[in-house]
């Protein structure tokens, strides 16, 4: 058996044995022998001597695929590798895996040194992360950080509070401060979950990141429980490869790799940075996965506003139904003091319609005085924010004129968000333009590029970016003229007028 393969195994043992609850308590999975194999593979190793660090090492997996694949390697002779892992139970292993390695290079005429570092990976280097003058000291970086949320005031890393924003979790703090430590021009390649890409919570950190490196390949999982199946992980998953620097490479290589690993599933496709790079109030690093994902993201980084700087805004509907429940009532008839209540349910197909029998979703809200849960009844774009994995579209709308319903205010149940206009009612014109607009498949790829997670969020909507509110007038007045209005429809729409 080849030394990785009983390195996994070991792990793989020793992980099944160990209690979930442990492991995901300190954000513990292990990568398997085969993506540490790739991740090793897209170093560049053109040195004589090379300082690895491997922060949140577990087994050393990734280190030894790295000094595995630098036996093979004509220029370097000397290595040290540093490894942090603070875990007491998965350090035997480690020190296993980094004694057979050794054995190996003992045979060999490198010179191998390492040090297995039992402390906590971000306290040790706190002072260095404060410290404008540090210059880095690793050439390499290799890792997968442990993946947990942290509570907001973590008084523990309250140090690098300058990239938290809301929610920190401790995986975007692990590349902060590995970036932090390499030397100018020095490689990273982490495996991590894709959220940090376009998740509002990373905001700052996506601001420094790019700041910091150039960023030159990710990898894409094709399958969204591919890389970890075997610890049964279903986070989406990317792996990004690139160099402390400060400019940025032009062509961004994106390759996606199939569930095997063997192959890629299609050449890479190469992305203009200014594309990947948005610069715009959220600092959303936009990645597509597949060629759909590439073509819609280069055809609508052209429009020139953000859906909020044309004028518009989306909203999530702020009716809780838990919290409303004897408010909220299966009746039928509109009064005063009763207003109809909007669901998903009351969506289908591109259409709005109320009421529908549909058992426990009640149809009518009443109201007690205070009205602070309904809204004016006006022109909406309702789109909902939860599909399921299975539905081909992610973004599902209805347009809503306010003549559908005979009343001065409706409720919006909080699965739904509504788009409008901020300062006048949305006119007819403007709610087709939108539906079709929405209701492109052009868009649909674009969001889920833009989106971090399977719902869609008020918030990327609100910085996709967008037409200009006469384009969207035009579009309007073309999509009347169609009896249905197909995705296939509005992308023709979309195409003939940009
Ligand atoms: C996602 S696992 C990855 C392990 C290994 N690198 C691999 O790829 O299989 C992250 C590891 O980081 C360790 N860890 C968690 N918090 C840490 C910390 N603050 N300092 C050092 N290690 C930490 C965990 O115990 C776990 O073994």
């Amino acid at each position: 058996m080849d030394i990785l393969t009983n390195i996994e195994d070991s792990v793989m043992k020793f992980s099944s044995k160990r209690d979930k609850l442990k492991k995901k308590a300190i954000g513990q999975f292990f990568t398997p022998k085969e993506i540490s194999q790739y991740m090793s593979s897209l170093i560049q190793l053109n040195m004589k001597k090379v300082k690895i660090l491997d922060p949140g090492a577990g087994n050393g997996i990734l280190a030894c695929s790295l000094l595995c694949e630098i036996l093979n390697n004509d220029f370097i002779e000397e290595i040290h590798v540093d490894l942090y892992e603070n875990d007491m139970e998965v350090f035997e292993l480690l020190e296993k895996s980094l004694d057979q390695i050794q054995k190996l290079y003992k045979k060999s005429r490198k010179k191998l040194t390492y040090h297995l570092i039992m402390k906590d990976f971000i306290l040790t280097n706190l002072t260095r992360w404060n410290d404008d003058n540090f210059k880095g000291m690793y050439n390499i970086i290799i890792a997968n950080p442990p993946y947990m949320k942290l509570r907001k005031n973590n008084s523990e890393y309250q140090g690098m509070s300058n990239i938290v924003f809301g929610q920190p979790n401790i995986y975007f703090l692990f590349m902060a401060m590995s970036i932090k430590l390499l030397e100018a021009q020095g490689q990273f390649v982490f495996i991590t979950p894709k959220s940090y890409l376009t998740g509002l919570y990373f905001t700052k950190f996506r601001e420094w990141l790019v700041k910091e490196v150039d960023i030159e390949k990710f990898c894409i999982f094709e399958s969204r429980k591919t890389p970890f199946n075997k610890e049964k992980i279903v986070q989406e998953t990317i792996i990004i490869k690139g160099k402390k620097s400060k400019f940025q490479t032009e062509l961004v290589e994106i390759t996606n790799i199939d569930n095997n690993l063997k192959n890629h599933v299609s050449k890479p496709i190469f992305v203009h940075n200014k594309i990947i790079f948005d610069k715009t109030k959220n600092c959303y690093i936009k990645v597509p996965t597949t060629r759909e994902e590439y073509n819609a993201l280069n055809f609508i980084s052209k429009w020139p506003k953000t859906l909020n700087t044309a004028g518009f805004k989306v909203s999530t509907g702020k009716v809780v139904d838990f919290r409303n429940k004897d408010n909220i009532v299966n009746e039928f008839e509109i009064t005063d003091l009763k207003v109809p209540l909007i669901w998903n349910v009351n969506l289908k197909n591109g259409k709005f319609t109320w009421p529908v029998k549909y058992k426990n979703k009640y149809q009518i809200m009443k109201l007690h005085g205070e009205n602070k849960n309904t809204i004016i009844n006006s022109n909406y774009l309702l789109i909902k924010r939860f599909t399921s994995k299975e539905e081909s579209r992610r973004i599902q709308i209805a347009p809503y004129k306010k003549e559908m319903l005979n009343t001065k205010l409706i409720g919006i149940e909080n699965h739904i968000n509504y788009l409008y206009k901020v300062n006048e009612e949305l006119s007819q014109s403007e709610l087709l333009g939108l539906f079709i607009i929405f209701n492109s498949k052009i868009v649909d790829s674009y969001f889920r590029v833009l989106s971090s997670s399977t719902q869609v969020n008020a918030n990327e909507l609100n910085f996709m970016n967008f037409p200009e509110v006469r384009d969207i007038i035009n579009i309007g007045k073309m999509g009347e003229k169609y009896k249905l209005l197909t995705d296939e429809v509005c992308d023709g729409i979309l195409l003939e007028y940009f």
